[in-house]
């Protein structure tokens, strides 16, 4: 298209960019892209975003964040693409096509293995060359069964995130997470946070519900020691009994063993699109990502 200046997203321009993204994502305020989203937003991320200008106003956008998912077999070195988005006078141009080509010409020159998104516009990224990978399953928590003895210990709102960040680490399949990423995580308002306190202080279990529009009602980030992790859930349901549990088939999960044998849904996690030619997309099978939706 003539016209159009494609650049990143400077500080100054957060505001107005953020503006365009709840409008086209629907979002009503006090909900923001921007807060559900926060990490694409850190100052170090915005150098990756890619803004096309049409009459000084944001025609389109989209935003390349790198980070290492970590499984037991391997690591491999993902682009995250998230805020694509045009404005509905100037769909159908291409101009998402181009903006998605030039956040995969940096993936390859910053040497990643993927890029990888979460979307429900299937045909769009298909022609894009992205591919659907990974599973994940929601299960329904209402005849979870009470914990066979419920420790001492205290249900507290909130993370002590240093000792949080600990137990996430234990998890054999992950994102490594940067301070940076840690830091900006702690911006995403749109979630409730929960830990299990022992008598000494100690974090012996975390999780993390209503995270955005799309994981609301969903406990979609957990972690700790099986026993405390069921106190804690247990305690929490007293509340929101409707509450479900995001899992996947191959994740160490330590309330299995308590969850129906059937899950309310199963569906495949993301869209990818391989960039290492020595990778395949069953390779994409067992990985995972906590806290997402997105990141
Ligand atoms: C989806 C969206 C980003 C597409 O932007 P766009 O700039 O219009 O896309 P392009 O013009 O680059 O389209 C590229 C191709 O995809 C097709 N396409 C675009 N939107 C499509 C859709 N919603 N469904 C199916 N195909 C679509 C186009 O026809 C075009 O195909 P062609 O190359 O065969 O002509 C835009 O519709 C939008 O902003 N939607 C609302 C926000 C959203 O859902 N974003 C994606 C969430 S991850």
């Amino acid at each position: 298209m003539d016209g159009v200046l494609i650049r990143a997203c400077r500080p100054d321009e957060s505001e107005k960019w953020t503006e365009f993204l709840n409008r086209n994502f629907g979002y009503q305020t006090p909900n923001s892209y921007a807060v559900d989203f926060a990490p694409l937003f850190d100052s170090n991320a915005l150098g990756h975003s890619r803004l096309a200008w049409i009459n000084n106003k944001i025609a389109s956008s989209a935003t390349l964040y790198p980070t290492t998912a970590i499984t037991p077999q391997q690591q491999i070195k993902l682009g995250i693409i998230g805020a694509v988005a045009t404005s509905e006078e100037f769909r159908g141009k291409g101009l998402s096509q181009q903006l998605l080509q030039e956040l995969e010409a940096t993936a390859r020159s910053l040497k990643l293995d993927a890029l990888m998104l979460w979307s429900d516009q299937r045909e769009f990224y298909t022609k894009a060359g992205f591919q659907q990978v990974g599973k994940q399953e929601v299960f329904g928590l209402a005849d979870l069964p009470p914990p066979e003895m419920l420790m001492s210990g205290t249900a507290v709102y909130g993370w002590d995130w240093h000792q949080v960040r600990a137990i996430y680490e234990n998890h054999p399949t992950r994102v490594q997470r940067t301070d940076a990423y840690w830091h900006a995580l702690e911006n995403i308002k749109s979630c409730t946070r929960v830990q299990w306190i022992d008598d000494t202080g100690t974090v012996l279990a975390y999780l993390g519900f209503d995270r955005g529009k799309d994981l609301h009602g969903i406990v979609h980030e957990w972690g700790g020691t099986p026993q405390a992790l069921h106190c804690l859930l247990w305690v929490v349901l007293q509340n929101r009994p409707n509450l479900m549990w995001l899992t996947h088939p191959a994740l160490e999960d330590p309330i299995r063993a308590a969850l129906p044998t059937e899950p309310l849904s199963q569906s495949t996690l993301a869209f990818a699109k391989i960039l290492n030619r020595s990778m395949s997309y069953e390779s994409f099978e067992n990985i995972w990502f906590w806290g997402l939706d997105s990141l």
